[in-house]
């Protein structure tokens, strides 16, 4: 192909039917925009520019949008009033100054489309002799999309749901909604159009029958699956499905096993590696990063979180923002809040929460522990219970404990503070002031013994135990 190829994504109405306060394309799918997944598509296609039209709360669509593919060859039109899909495309025509290729046009509300079919749509309309080529369906039931109408075999154009006649509502053969199309046709065929229809609008798919005219209008039969739009909470939930499990399925042919892929949520941009061991209802959002040969415990919830190789997981552990080296125990019941830096071979067990803290290599927390602003170094014993007291009430203050360091059981540390290298903490302290390297420190009272004493004590108040 020598033209380059250009793009429009049409993004501006409202989804009446999600009944939502969010315009339908802002509605996350798998940690993505839904509008997002079209227009990764057209970017994964090569076109450029890619051109998406804006309108319902257009300032919060573009915000996300640019914020999903920053440095992308993407554009904005806004389409002030959504009076249908031509007027839409039309709004994008200034964005697509200069273009004489075809012009790949998309719904912003079609998540599972894929690359190879609109790559096929491209040949189909560099083989057909009309000036446009589609992808169309064949719908299991096909109310609310447009109907294909076809005279022996060749597409004649395409009607609306409602303003189809009698005769044409039975049809299956629906509109995907993606065309190919002459960017200097575009241009003229869309300022032929008028509303002239049920709903008032101006239709994208008037188009149709116009190229029909000029030639064969090629098009190309794609899964019903593929080409699902998402109009309400259902669609999008069961599109959400479908791309979960494509992207599972990518991850177990990569050398992830997974128990019950069915239960396990992996947003888009998360990558993990081989051997890798996935139990059941887990999820991993956001920019998080698997390593090799992990294992991730039942339940447990990772947002854009690094784990190194090795490292074992036990169930309902949750990290968010966080480093996780390699070889390191985590759980069950773990919390990782942001920033917490565990090195390589850090044992963090159940209930332990860490928060802005950095553990060295080798240090152990096994238990009922609160570990925040604290940079802690390697081989440290952190004793059940021990708290680091970073907040005073007025502002945070960090807490250091340096390598080999033994902190007792149920201690406090009260920030800010360090504790030298080597260091003793009695079980039951509470340090206030600096402990030196190599320094036993305890704060408890003095253990006080009275033998015979509940005896006594009984005999005073009789029928008591
Ligand atoms: C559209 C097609 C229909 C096709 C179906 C496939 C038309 C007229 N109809 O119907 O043939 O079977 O998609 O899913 O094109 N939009 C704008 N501005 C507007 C109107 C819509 O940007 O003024 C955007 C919407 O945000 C949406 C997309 O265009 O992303 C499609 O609009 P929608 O109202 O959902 O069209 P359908 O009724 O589904
Ligand atoms: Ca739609």
């Amino acid at each position: 192909m020598t033209e380059p190829l250009a793009a429009v994504v049409l993004c501006a109405g409202k989804g009446t039917r999600m009944k939502s306060g969010t315009a339908k394309v802002l509605h996350p799918v798998l940690g993505q925009p839904l509008g997002a997944w079209p227009i990764g598509r057209a970017l994964g296609l090569g076109c450029d520019p890619v051109v998406a039209v804006v309108g319902h709360q257009g300032e919060q669509v573009q915000a996300a949008l640019e914020a999903r593919f920053p440095g992308r060859s993407l554009r904005f039109a806004t389409q002030v009033e959504q009076r249908g899909t031509a007027d839409a495309v039309r709004t994008a025509l200034e964005a697509l100054e200069g273009v004489t290729g075809p012009v790949v046009v998309l719904y912003g509300d079609t998540p599972l489309l894929r690359e190879f079919t609109l790559r096929a749509l491209v040949d189909a309309f560099l083989r057909g002799s009309a000036p446009l080529a589609l992808v169309s369906t064949v719908a299991p039931d096909p109310s609310g999309y447009g109907r294909v109408l076809r005279v022996s075999g060749r597409i004649t154009g395409i009607v609306e749901e409602k303003d189809c006649t009698a005769d044409q509502r039975p049809l299956r053969e629906v509109n995907a909604g993606v065309y190919a199309i002459d960017a200097a046709f575009l241009r003229e065929g869309l300022a032929q159009l008028h509303p002239a229809n049920a709903q008032g609008e101006y239709y994208l798919t008037d188009l149709v029958a116009l190229a029909a005219r000029r030639g064969e209008v090629g098009s190309v039969s794609a899964e019903f699956e593929d080409t699902a739009g998402v109009n309400d909470r259902a669609d999008l939930a069961a599109c959400a499905r479908v791309l979960q499990s494509r992207i599972n399925l990518e991850h177990m042919r990569a050398g992830v096993t997974m128990q019950d892929p069915a239960s396990v949520t992996i947003e888009a941009e998360v990558t993990i590696g081989p051997d890798t061991v996935i139990e059941p209802n887990v999820s991993l959002r956001g920019k998080t990063r698997i390593g090799n040969g992990v294992t991730l415990g039942q339940g447990s919830v990772f947002t854009s979180t690094e784990v190194g190789d090795g490292t074992t997981v036990l169930p309902y552990s949750v990290a968010t923002d966080s480093r996780i080296g390699p070889r390191c125990l985590i759980g069950p019941f773990a919390r990782m809040r942001p920033g917490s830096d565990l090195a390589e071979g850090v044992e963090l067990g159940n209930f332990a929460e860490t928060k802005k803290a950095r553990l060295g290599p080798g240090t152990k927390a096994h238990h009922h522990c609160y570990l925040g602003d604290a940079l802690i170094g390697a081989k440290v014993n952190v004793g059940a219970g021990t708290i680091t007291c970073n907040y005073d009430g007025f502002g945070k203050h960090v807490t250091e404990i340096a390598d080999g360091a033994f902190i007792g059981s149920d201690s406090q540390l009260v920030a800010p503070v360090k504790v030298g290298e080597g260091a003793y903490v009695g079980a039951g302290t509470t340090v206030t002031e600096d402990v030196p390297p190599d320094t036993l420190v305890f704060s408890r009272a003095p253990q006080i013994v009275k033998a015979g004493w509940p005896s006594r004590r009984r005999a005073k108040a009789p029928g008591r135990r």
